[in-house]
């Protein structure tokens, strides 16, 4: 969707990045900068995309606060303690472990799966994800968002665990090969049959889009959010099974 009016700015300058670059050219939404390590942003924006390294997202932070800039942030392997009340109503920012839609839809089906093994303790669920040799973090996060989607659905699972797993645990696994933009499979595993689902991405486009997608959702918001804040609006209808619209 073209937005010429939104102006959108951008940390980071690697893979991620380039896809956004490339992505925002096509839909007709030039950046107003992009900046990378040790750089300044260049003017002012109305939303910044986050697309760097999990030490510098606590700096981008700080710089959309003090900017008043709605903040995207799609770098993973980060965590920040009281990021809400930091932001409070001052600006929007909305953090993504993963901007693809599909993903979000797994993420639901995944607590629907978890839900399910609830039911039977012979049904074992399980996550594995394979990405790229030079991804910084593991398990990715779009791998712990749907750990957490699943083991919200399945009680008897109280955390994530890499490799074997205690009872109380659900087992993930991690590949780092070759050039993979990013695989993710839940499944469960139950004495006589295997049920799983697979999101695999052919490249960084569905990224980059939904990267501009929240970018352009995001604006105006005030608080924090998440994809699934904005994907609600139209995965929702698609749980509805009793008739109505
Ligand atoms: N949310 C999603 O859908 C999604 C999708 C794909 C990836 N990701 C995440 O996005 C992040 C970037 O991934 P990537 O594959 O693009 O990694 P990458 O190719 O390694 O790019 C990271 C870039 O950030 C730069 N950088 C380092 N410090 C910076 C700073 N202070 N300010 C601005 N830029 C800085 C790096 O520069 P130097 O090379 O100089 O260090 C590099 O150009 C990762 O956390 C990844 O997991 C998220």
């Amino acid at each position: 969707m073209s937005d010429p009016e939104l102006r959108i700015g951008l940390f980071g300058r690697g893979r991620l990045a380039a896809a956004i670059v490339e992505a925002a050219q096509s839909a007709g939404t030039p950046l107003a900068w992009q900046v990378g390590r040790d750089e300044v942003p260049g003017g002012p924006a109305d939303v910044a995309i986050d697309a760097s390294v999990a030490g510098a997202v606590e700096a981008h932070l700080d710089w959309a606060l003090a900017t008043g800039t709605d903040l995207v942030i799609g770098t993973t392997g980060w965590s920040m303690p009281g990021l809400g009340a930091r932001v409070g109503g001052r600006i929007g920012v909305l953090s993504a472990s993963n901007f693809s839609l599909a993903v979000a839809l797994m993420a639901r089906l995944a607590t629907v799966l978890g839900r399910f093994a609830a039911l039977d303790p012979a049904r074992d669920p399980y996550l594995f994800e394979h990405h790229h040799r030079l991804k910084a973090d593991a398990p990715s996060g779009t791998a712990k968002t749907l750990a957490a989607a699943l083991l919200a659905g399945c009680p008897r699972k109280t955390e994530w665990t890499l490799g074997p797993a205690e009872p109380h645990q659900l087992s993930v696994g991690v590949l780092r090969a070759g050039a993979e933009f990013g695989t993710h499979t839940v499944g469960l595993d139950a004495p006589a049959e295997v049920v799983e689902l697979t999101h695999r991405a052919r490249s960084r486009a569905p990224f980059a889009e939904g990267a501009l997608g929240a970018a352009r959702w995001l604006r105006g918001r005030k608080g924090c959010f998440t994809m699934d804040d904005l994907a609600r609006e139209v995965l929702d209808p698609l749980f509805n099974f009793g008739g109505t619209p």
